[in-house]
């Protein structure tokens, strides 16, 4: 039985108070309890945001416990790491499920390359944020419209931006629709605990002194006593250690960057 607001028709999703009322409901509940109530009531609406992370594979684990069925899709930004690319056909196999790829737009990825180069994110903060919101955030956007729900390995441990994560949120940048965050409360050593209890595979960057993952060249493995998030975009001094896809940023730098991209089309060689 579907819980007051909730139906299974498309797009019939929860207002903020609801939200909060559901997050409130599961916050000292655990995990495994959130994403029942999420996978009962959402799928086939609903899918796993899976980057290769071991929170995700966490997550992954918890949903398949529950419905064998359930969706995970992973943004292939055309820069990930060549382990992720080998560890989502492990997932795939150990599973027994597909992973749902999304792409970035050819042409946006083509234009912004023809202006600025390939490897642009080391020029300037504008310009890595352009190419995370080209790679990642519109796929996302494009991909999302079509779900009422999405959960994501979000812990608030990660940054000082993910300190005040819900378990359940309205998504407002992605039209309102659900986003459920069950690890939101989690330490990266509850994450460590799950894996081996449950002898749940992981990437084999994490044995390599990776502690957060995302593209290939936006990523280093930290030293001992480092923060797990250090890694991330290590070049940059004072921006934001995200790329957008859990909070908009607006540096007023980019946006005509992208303005201009967007409604440029693709050059061809000798315009
Ligand atoms: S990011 O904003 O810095 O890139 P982060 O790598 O911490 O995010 O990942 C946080 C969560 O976002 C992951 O647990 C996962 O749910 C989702 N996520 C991140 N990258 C991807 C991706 N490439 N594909 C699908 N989901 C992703
Ligand atoms: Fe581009 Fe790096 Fe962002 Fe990946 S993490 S989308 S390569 S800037």
């Amino acid at each position: 039985m579907a819980e007051p607001g909730v139906s299974s028709r498309r797009r019939t999703v929860l207002d903020d108070l609801e939200a909060e009322a559901l997050a409130l409901e599961y916050e000292m509940r655990p995990a495994e309890d959130l994403v029942r109530f999420v996978l009962e009531n959402y799928h086939p609406r609903v899918a796993i945001a899976f980057s290769g992370q071991v929170e995700d594979a966490v997550v992954l684990d918890i949903a398949y416990r529950i419905n064998s069925e359930v969706r995970a899709f992973i943004i292939d930004t055309g820069r990930l790491p060549q382990e992720i690319y080998e560890y989502v056909d492990i997932v795939r196999d150990h599973y027994g499920i597909k992973i749902e790829v999304i792409f970035p737009d050819e042409k946006e990825v083509a234009e912004m390359v023809y202006r600025y180069g390939f490897n642009l994110f080391y020029k300037s903060v504008d310009l890595r944020l352009l190419c995370c919101h080209i790679r990642k955030v519109r796929p996302l956007q494009r991909y999302l419209a079509n779900l009422d729900a999405w959960i994501t390995g979000l812990r608030r441990e990660q940054w000082a931006s993910r300190v005040n994560v819900r378990k359940v949120e309205v998504d407002h940048d992605h039209g309102g629709i659900l986003k459920v965050n069950p690890l939101a409360d989690w330490t990266y050593e509850d994450v460590w605990k799950y894996v081996r209890e449950r002898r749940v595979p992981y990437v084999s960057l994490y044995d390599k002194g990776y502690k957060s993952i995302g593209c290939a060249p936006c990523t280093r493995p930290v030293s001992p006593g480092e923060d797990p998030r250090a890694g991330r975009w290590w070049w940059e001094r004072d921006a934001p250690k995200e790329c957008g896809m859990h909070c908009s940023i607006y540096t007023g730098g980019f946006e005509k960057e992208l303005a201009t991209i967007l409604k440029g089309g693709v050059r061809r060689v000798g315009d």
